[in-house]
């Protein structure tokens, strides 16, 4: 099939490569020059593990190409996706200025019938507004619009693209219906469903989804600051919890709250979304209040340990990314950490695999950035670990006692095992377990 993808961000190269990759023609089209340039050179600009693969592939077998030209990208299209971003406007709903700005383009260059995918996270009632923008141009035999939300997490976005628990298509048209099953076919060859729904339930899906796990997050935040109180191990409470086969194993692990593109966003705009609605969303307004109070609670824990002050003390950090395998620190709960550890006086030294330069962008010359993960301990009073990245998971304890100042770890991933910990000589602290 022939497939036009606008906007080359991060869902949007993940899908169009992967489409690619079953056999499909794709066409990516972004209006950022510099962008497209790279990405015709061969330079993907985002870090996704095993994207870069089946990217040299089907560029090189001409499966895949990139343009700024929208008419010329989208000609003999049969499927348009819109993976344009849809970012929070001041008031916490999504800005849709970009969605349907091409809408309206794409109004006036359709020749043919196509089917119009809304791709980005956007609220219910979009599919139709786009339907509605259209039509404004546009006959109604030319065109469909179909929601078809991604469930794809950074770090294993093509994976979670080549294998989906599910694929959500909605629209209520059964010619749209029969192309998108077309395509998505390759890729539910295990027998995952494809659930066919109306365009606002499938819009509905999406900030379903990830507001139950924002709440599954928060919930199990809580339930560990509880356990420190009541001297309890949530690491046992949530093995406990999470074989009940009602409620599952996975997403259940507590942390320094949840960040990254999606779940702040989606959560927030799910509340203004119900609030339109004359609706009081209550669950997610504590959802939000939790997540905060968590990315706080590691320097809190820091700061009162060395008696309220870090004046004259160095805290070595691994781990900046919002979670591991990603340079992303979009509300990642390190930015959050660090501008707390300065503001209580501390010099900060940090390592990350991938996200040092974007991190760099924000805190410029205000924290000392190192190259290798030890180098980060030298002379350092504590080391606060804060994305659970595979390297930081089995460290030489021998080295880490040697490296740093004083044997002081707060480890905001629960990555370290407490008895061992204390058995090594650390002061160790983490989340939710008594140490
Ligand atoms: C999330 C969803 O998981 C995807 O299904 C969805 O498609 C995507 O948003 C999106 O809307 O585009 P992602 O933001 O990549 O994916 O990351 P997650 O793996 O879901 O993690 C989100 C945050 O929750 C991270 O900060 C992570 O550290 C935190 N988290 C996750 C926890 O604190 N505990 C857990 O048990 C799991």
């Amino acid at each position: 099939m022939n497939i036009a993808v606008i906007g080359t961000g991060y869902v949007g190269l993940v899908t169009g490569t992967c489409f690619a990759e079953t056999g499909n023609h794709v066409t990516c089209v972004d209006i950022d020059e510099n962008k497209v340039n790279r990405l015709q050179n061969g330079e993907i600009p985002i870090y996704e593990p095993g994207l870069d693969t089946l990217f040299d592939r089907n560029t090189r077998q001409g499966r895949l190409t990139f343009t700024t030209n929208l008419a010329e990208g989208i000609k003999g299209a049969e499927i348009i996706f819109l993976a344009l971003p849809t970012p929070p406007g001041e008031d916490g709903s999504a800005d849709l200025s970009y969605v349907l700005g091409v809408a309206g383009d794409l109004s006036k260059i359709i020749t043919e019938y196509t089917v119009i995918v809304d791709k980005s996270t956007v609220p219910v009632g979009t599919a139709e507004k786009v339907h509605a923008l259209l039509a404004e141009n546009l006959s109604e035999s030319l065109f469909d619009v179909v929601s078809n939300p991604e469930f794809l997490r950074e770090g294993v976005a093509v994976e979670d693209f080549m294998k989906p628990d599910r694929v959500v298509i909605g629209t209520e048209s059964a010619r749209a219906r029969e192309v998108m099953g077309r395509l998505y076919e390759p890729f539910v060859r295990q027998g995952n469903p494809i659930y066919y729904m109306d365009e606002r339930s499938a819009e509905m899906t999406k900030y379903a989804a990830n507001s139950y796990l924002a709440t599954r997050i928060s919930f199990m935040n809580e339930i560990a600051n509880l356990c420190e109180r009541v001297g309890a191990n949530v690491d046992m409470v949530r093995l406990g919890m999470g074989s009940d086969t009602r409620i599952g194993k996975r997403f259940l692990f507590p942390g320094v709250g949840y960040g990254g593109s999606c779940f702040p966003k989606d959560v927030q705009a799910l509340a203004k979304t119900a609030t339109e609605y004359g609706y009081d969303f209550n669950i997610l307004n504590a959802v939000m209040g939790v997540n905060t109070k968590q990315k706080q609670i590691l320097s809190q824990k820091i700061i009162a340990h060395f008696g309220g002050s870090l004046n004259g003390k160095t805290i070595a950090i691994w781990g900046l990314a919002f979670k591991p395998n990603t340079d992303d620190i979009r509300e990642a709960p390190a930015l959050t950490i660090i501008e707390e550890l300065l503001e209580a006086g501390a010099d900060i030294k940090a390592f990350d695999p991938e996200a040092m330069d974007n991190v760099k962008a924000v805190f410029g010359s205000r924290i000392q950035f190192v190259e290798e993960q030890y180098e980060a301990l030298i002379g350092a009073d504590a080391l606060a670990v804060i994305t659970e990245w595979p390297v930081f998971r089995s460290p030489s304890y021998k080295v880490l006692k040697e490296l740093l100042s004083q044997p002081v770890i707060f480890d905001g991933r629960n990555i370290y095992d407490p008895k061992t910990m204390a058995a090594e000589g650390f002061y160790y602290d983490s989340i939710g377990r008594n140490t």
